[in-house]
């Protein structure tokens, strides 16, 4: 299916979020997808009928009776290349989860035979009623990707996950969808680092490197399209959260191995893309050290835990539950498959993606170029290209390995 020129359904239900949706709609005209926009009733009380029309340039209906003729309830989704509900509040998350058909969106979403996209928005404490978790629980069994909401200021003075994510996140996460690459890693949990671990020296200085999380971000944005609950370990990063996935923020590697550890529990896959520090300084001065000292002192540094290599024990050891796949990462400059190889082995994953960095190579760039090393000995060249084609290719070298 091409990337354009595709016939979607925006359905929105009534959520103060809605005034989002216009900019979500507006990004996949202009990306020259024809969409018609089926509104719940009460989504009409945010933003009325005539926004929508004119920004589609198409009908808008809510209910079932209006041109009966075209038998709306039926052709609509029928002929939908994707649906997506963005917001879908609580109310149409539940109607969609049990089947009903009480207007023209529930209608569509039962005869659509398309991939079906929710991204919720509603309170924190409706998004973590049991009763919403059994829905999505359900949705998401059925194939459908409901992405996870982000977490922020919500519509009063509370904050939380309920929020509808950036309008240009959800797009991201539909293109994907119909591109093609949609489902397969539906009802499977991933954990996804990113970014580059800070060891404080001191309150306003650390130890850093130069990773910008962009192939992090890709992992995490390219497995929430593809049906995953996605946990992604953020590591100092400066870029927009990706639609759909649950965000842990760290900073040093100490916080990293805590908050990975403690997600791979429960995952089916955590792939360690970030870029942990080796070391850290033994000791942290709690005040800023000044110039004015005589001689500065030398910072001593101690190893910092390999979690990557941690992982990999913990699962040989058998101990608990523990993912199903591991992938690590390893940057080197010279000798590239042999360190790889070496390293895969030593940290006992099972995919190993190597780059070869250098000048230009690699850190903050969009683009990529990487072997896959596999614990059976195979080499899979990815060529230079967008960080999200490569990361495709990790799940797909991922999914062959999920039973
Ligand atoms: N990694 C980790 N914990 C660390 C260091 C690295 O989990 N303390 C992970 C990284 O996330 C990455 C992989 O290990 O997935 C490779 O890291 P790298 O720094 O290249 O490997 P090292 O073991 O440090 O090997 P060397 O310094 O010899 O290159």
């Amino acid at each position: 299916m091409s990337e354009a020129g595709n016939t979607v359904v925006l359905g929105v239900s009534a959520g103060i979020a809605v005034y989002k949706s216009c900019e979500l709609l507006r990004l996949f005209t202009e990306s020259g997808h024809d969409v018609r926009v089926v509104p719940t009733r009460d989504a009409l009380r945010f933003v009325g009928e005539p926004t929508w029309a004119a920004l589609s340039g198409n009908p808008v209906a809510t209910e079932v009776w209006e041109s009966v003729h075209e038998v709306p309830h039926v052709r609509i989704g029928q002929s939908a290349d994707l649906v997506v509900v963005a917001p879908a509040t609580a109310d149409v998350l539940a109607r969609a989860a049990h089947g009903m058909a009480n207007d023209l969106l529930t209608n569509t979403l039962l005869t659509a035979r398309c991939p079906v996209v929710f991204a919720p928005a509603m309170h924190t404490e409706m998004w973590e009623h049991p009763a919403t978790r059994a829905n999505v629980a359900t949705l998401r069994e059925r194939g459908a990707v409901v992405i996870e909401p982000a977490s922020g200021r919500l519509t009063g003075a509370d904050t939380g996950p309920g929020r509808l994510p950036d309008p240009a996140e959800i797009y991201e996460v539909c293109r994907r969808v119909l591109a093609g690459r949609g489902g397969d890693l539906a009802g499977r949990h991933v954990v996804v680092s990113a970014g580059g671990t800070r060891e404080a020296i001191d309150p306003v200085r650390f130890i850093g490197n130069r990773s910008s999380g962009l192939q992090g971000y890709a992992l995490a944005r390219t497995a929430v399209a593809r049906g995953a609950e996605v946990t992604l370990v953020s590591a100092n990063v400066a870029l927009p959260d990706p639609a759909g996935a649950k965000m842990v923020r760290v900073e040093s590697a100490t916080q990293l191995r805590e908050a990975v550890l403690a997600a791979a529990e429960h995952a089916d896959a955590v792939v360690m893309a970030a870029a942990v520090a080796d070391f850290r300084p033994v000791r942290q001065s709690g005040t800023k050290i000044k110039k004015s000292a005589a001689e500065p002192d030398p910072i001593h540094l101690t190893k910092n835990p390999d979690i990557l290599a941690e992982l990999g024990e913990t699962r040989r050891a058998g101990g608990g539950t523990y993912p199903r796949v591991i992938v690590g990462f390893a940057a080197e400059t010279d000798d590239v498959l042999a360190n790889g190889r070496a390293k895969l082995e030593r940290k006992g994953c099972d995919l190993l993606v190597v780059n070869q960095v250098g000048e230009n190579l690699a850190f903050g760039t969009p683009d990529n170029a990487a072997v896959v090393l596999t614990a059976e000995g195979e080499s899979v060249e990815i060529p230079r290209g967008p960080k999200e084609d490569l990361a495709d290719v990790v799940w797909n070298l991922v999914v062959r390995r999920l039973p």
